[in-house]
């Protein structure tokens, strides 16, 4: 696999250039010639029909400045220690989960019982939304997440930043200071509402994405999950697990970092004008035999594991710590609860949602 960059067209028939090799695309997420703003955003390519994540925002001076300041109040209140204090409720969450899977008729809906409700009841939680609420801002992110977009995702994007709205106009007193939204509303209060949105998006469909394509990688393996290796290792299984892209994925749900360049730069030997959208391709440059030995197989100790699953850089994901606890703590409990846990389909009958920029699976049929 050569570091290559070629000329694509993305789904809304924009021009793009599409970059691969993991060496490139790991400097590119810390290269500062690119970013996530456009001096025109309307007239620029865009990556998606989506109507939460479908172009770039409006370039400012201050831009840096803000993202910067926006990044410490999300790594205050997703850092290690919290995510520490935060694991025995977790815990709670995933076993009322599992209850519900042993108490489902066999074959049960792995996605409709536990990866898709349980980030969502972990992000409600850390936001402080009201569990009876939870259903419905899961149906309107859904909907806001659709590649097509449409009016429909549109009025649904507007309705989750409205709830937020009126969540957070209750919030920012003094005792509210351990919720990660009062935290918003006091730090950045013109935009609490709509971070809160976007965080409830970015950390709900990507962790139930991930714990399906964790399920799945998993219950492919001849030993399924009685191969696992004991709790205080889970979190290298849990790294190799976020390297991987979904078996029998394709580009269409691959992962693609979107950036705009600043200014006129050269990609491996390719000049790129400034205000192109460059598309770094992270499924693929996790699978670069340069930097991962037998990189299709699924290492459980692979150690070092400087995978881009959650990105690189100054926009590296943020919720990672709180998405890794989700992770090792329910394989652990799978494990011991379920240690027959079979998948009740071929893989190759699982239905992908290309519908969605998440990904994921529209559901996963188990048995044990
Ligand atoms: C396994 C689950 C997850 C995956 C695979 C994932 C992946 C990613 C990736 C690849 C990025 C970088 C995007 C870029 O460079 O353009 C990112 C950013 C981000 N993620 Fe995650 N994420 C996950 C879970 C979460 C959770 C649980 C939260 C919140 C609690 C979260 C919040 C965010 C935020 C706010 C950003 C933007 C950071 C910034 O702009 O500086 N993510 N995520």
């Amino acid at each position: 696999m050569a570091d290559a960059i070629q000329r694509v067209t993305t789904g809304t028939g924009d021009p793009a250039w599409l970059v691969t090799g993991y060496r490139t695309v790991r400097s590119l997420l810390t290269d500062d010639r690119l970013g996530r703003t456009h001096p025109r955003p309307e007239s620029a390519s865009r990556f998606s029909r989506s109507a939460a994540f479908d172009q770039p925002r409006a370039a400012s001076d201050t831009e840096r400045a803000d993202h910067r300041r926006l990044r410490r109040t999300f790594t205050r209140s997703l850092s290690a220690s919290r995510m520490r204090a935060l694991q025995p409720r977790v815990t709670q969450l995933v076993e009322d989960r599992l209850a519900a899977l042993e108490r489902a008729e066999r074959p049960a809906d792995f996605h409709g019982v536990v990866s898709q409700p349980l980030p969502a009841m972990v992000i409600c939680e850390l936001l402080g939304v009201p569990d009876r609420h939870r259903e419905q801002l899961v149906a309107w992110s859904g909907q806001a997440a659709s590649r097509d977009g449409g009016e429909r995702a549109r009025e649904a994007y507007v309705r989750l930043c409205r709830y937020m709205a009126v969540l957070a106009a209750r919030r920012g007193g003094p005792d509210d200071a351990a919720d990660l939204l009062s935290a918003l509303v006091r730090e950045h209060t013109e935009r609490a509402a709509g971070l809160a949105a976007e965080l409830f998006l970015a950390g709900h469909l990507t962790t139930s994405t991930a714990i399906d394509k964790a399920l799945v990688l998993l219950l492919s393996r001849p030993d399924r999950l009685a191969g696992l290796p004991p709790e205080e290792h889970l979190g290298t299984l849990v790294e190799e697990l976020m390297r991987l892209p979904f078996p029998g994925g394709g580009r269409d749900t691959a992962r693609l970092l979107p950036r705009y360049a600043n200014t006129g730069l050269t990609i491996a030997g390719q000049p790129v004008d400034g205000g192109e959208l460059v598309l770094l391709a992270v499924d693929e440059a996790n699978l670069d035999p340069r930097e991962f030995s037998c990189p299709a197989d699924l290492d459980p100790a692979r150690s070092p594991n400087p995978h881009l699953g959650f990105g690189h850089g100054p926009f590296s994901c943020v919720g990672a710590p709180l998405a890794r606890l989700e992770l090792r703590v329910l394989l652990g409990l799978l494990a011991t609860r379920f240690p027959g846990l079979a998948l009740a389909v071929p893989v190759g009958r699982l239905r992908p949602r290309t519908d969605l920029i998440s990904g994921g699976l529209w559901e996963l049929p188990v048995t044990w």
